[in-house]
């Protein structure tokens, strides 16, 4: 097909300053290369997902608008923001729609706006409100991320629905380097912050949380001004969605869940991407809704419905030369200690922190945290070496680590796995590795499937547990099998919200210790 003939080649040649749709939309219907596999509405706007030729396609079409009606809205937007009010700044997206008509008013044609009322309230939230040409994209939920490289090239996407296809190339293209600078600006102001010259690179967050990372104009990029965002999802997913992706088998968060509750330290291992958060989120809404739960991110990612919750987050220094005013994610879990907490959950640990953690895990409460790595075998070796120097005999308080990752299925689909599990198993004089779970690649399985086949494995961590609790060995098959099936009854009657699962979760405690912390 060549390029004169590709609708989405000339939305892509064409673009004008406020639609993304110019040339795509045929009277009302949408004209699309390749094979269709999707179509949505986000907001006012529709979205075409398409597989050209092995190529993703994410075609947003926002309302359409004539010559007449951009000139128009470009006049109502100048005025708007020339006579914006310090209070209508601080919340622009109060009143907007009344200020709106009112500007449309004194500039004279106040008709013209009522006739397309809708249409213009659109494209004003958009601009002054919104991401600009990048609002289809924050507002879709089935993107997990953005990225522009540069002007003049696609943004692009990753479509939780499409992982097959990659990063999907979308019809969001800023024309030149001042059009990218314009809407990174925008987005940058609604993190609260902004890009210069002289501070090229902003990380930053939306107040939706999504993570914003930015190369500011060409002095450290050759591209010029690029970003990537990473988004925060809506409703983070229960164990129950985890668990019906295949992402984990029951039986594999039952013996967790048994780990945590008998005050064990587990560290989930896994690269970017690869659902740590995801995971640890699941398992903390598995702790008892009575316990004591402090959280300490960076970011705060985590989100937990326990009353009893010292949510913490470290503070970076506001300008270089001020380090004395940091406060770092090891000063918070010392601080931790005198919070006198049942689990401590570090969001993602990446230096001394470990140690600090690792340390005060030997206070007795539960912890669980993550950490960037592939392998049990590299995390050791990591954690040996500075910055995370964890002494040998501090590494017994590990229970065990769980390794994740991205794992590529039949017809490229992406999927998240977690690919074993395992305890770290205290010997005299030192420790073994134990693989307590292991991943199937071939039938997309994980073994043991079987608590008894578990309980015979007779590691020192399910020692610990049955001594804890006083059990024997049956009794502690007896218990992993009702935890396993807790959680298949949950996934059978379609508990998919946090809300839901957070109520069967206290019913299980209520049910088994009258809910006493
Ligand atoms: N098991 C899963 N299956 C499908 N998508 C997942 C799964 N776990 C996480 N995700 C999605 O993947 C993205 C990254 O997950 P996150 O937990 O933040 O990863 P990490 O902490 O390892 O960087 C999020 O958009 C999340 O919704
Ligand atoms: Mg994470």
């Amino acid at each position: 097909m060549s390029g004169e003939e590709d609708p989405i080649q000339r939305a892509l040649s064409g673009f004008s300053l406020y639609t993304l749709g110019d040339g795509l939309r045929q009277g009302t219907s949408i004209a699309v290369v390749g094979k269709e596999l999707e179509r949505y509405e986000v907001g006012p706007a529709t979205v075409v997902i398409a597989n050209d030729g092995g190529v993703g396609r994410y075609v947003a079409v926002e309302p359409s608008l004539t010559e007449r009606e951009k000139e128009r809205l470009s006049r109502l937007l100048d005025h708007l923001f020339m006579s914006i009010s310090p209070e209508d700044a601080a919340d622009p997206s109060k009143r907007l729609i009344p200020n709106m008509v009112e500007a449309a008013r004194s500039l004279g044609f106040l008709e013209e706006v009522t006739r397309s009322l809708q249409k213009y309230e659109y494209y004003v939230k958009r601009e002054l409100k919104g991401y600009g040409r990048l609002d289809v994209l924050m507002n879709d939920f089935n993107i997990e991320d953005i990225k522009c490289t540069g002007h003049g090239r696609p943004v692009v996407v990753l479509h939780k629905n499409h992982s097959e296809l990659g990063w999907i190339r979308t019809n969001v293209v800023f024309p030149t380097e001042e059009d990218a600078q314009e809407t990174t600006q925008k987005m940058l102001q609604r993190c609260g912050t902004m890009a210069t010259n002289a501070m090229p690179i902003v990380d930053a967050r939306t107040p939706t949380n999504d993570r914003v990372a930015v190369r500011w104009s060409t002095d450290v990029s050759m591209t010029g001004t690029a970003f990537t965002i990473r988004k925060f999802p809506a409703e983070p997913m229960p164990i129950t969605a985890l668990v019906m992706l295949n992402t984990v088998s029951p039986l594999m968060v039952a013996y967790l869940w048994l780990m945590l509750e008998a005050r064990g330290f587990a560290l989930i291992v896994g690269p970017t991407g690869s659902g740590k958060t995801t995971f640890m989120n699941t398992l903390a809404s598995l702790i008892n809704p009575n316990a004591a739960v402090c959280t300490i991110e960076d970011n705060p990612e985590l989100r937990l419905s326990h009353d009893v919750w010292d949510q913490l987050t470290s503070r970076h220094s506001y300008s270089i030369g001020q380090s004395g005013l940091e406060i770092t994610l090891q000063d918070l879990v010392k601080h931790s200690l005198r919070l006198t907490p049942d689990f401590v959950i570090v969001g993602e640990v990446r230096g001394e922190e470990v140690a600090a953690l690792i340390n005060s895990a030997a206070s007795g409460h539960g912890a669980l945290t993550s950490l960037h790595s592939d392998s049990v075998q590299n995390v050791m070796i990591r954690m040996s070496a500075p910055p995370m120097l964890v002494p040998t005999g501090n590494m017994m308080l590990i229970w065990a680590f769980v390794v994740m990752n991205r794992v590529r299925r039949e017809h490229g689909r992406v999927v998240r796995r977690v690919l074993s599990i395992t305890e770290l198993d205290p010997r005299k004089g030192g420790f073994d590795l134990k693989e307590m779970f292991t991943y199937n690649m071939v039938d997309d399985t994980f073994s043991p499937a079987a608590p008894e086949e578990l309980v015979r494995m007779k590691t020192e961590r399910l020692q610990q547990v049955m001594r804890l609790f006083g059990w024997d060995e049956k009794q502690l098959e007896t218990e992993l099998g009702e935890r396993a099936s807790y959680i298949e009854m949950m996934v059978a009657n379609k508990l998919l919200t946090l809300s839901e699962v957070g109520e069967a979760v206290r019913k299980f405690y209520i049910r088994k210790y009258g809910l006493a912390g």
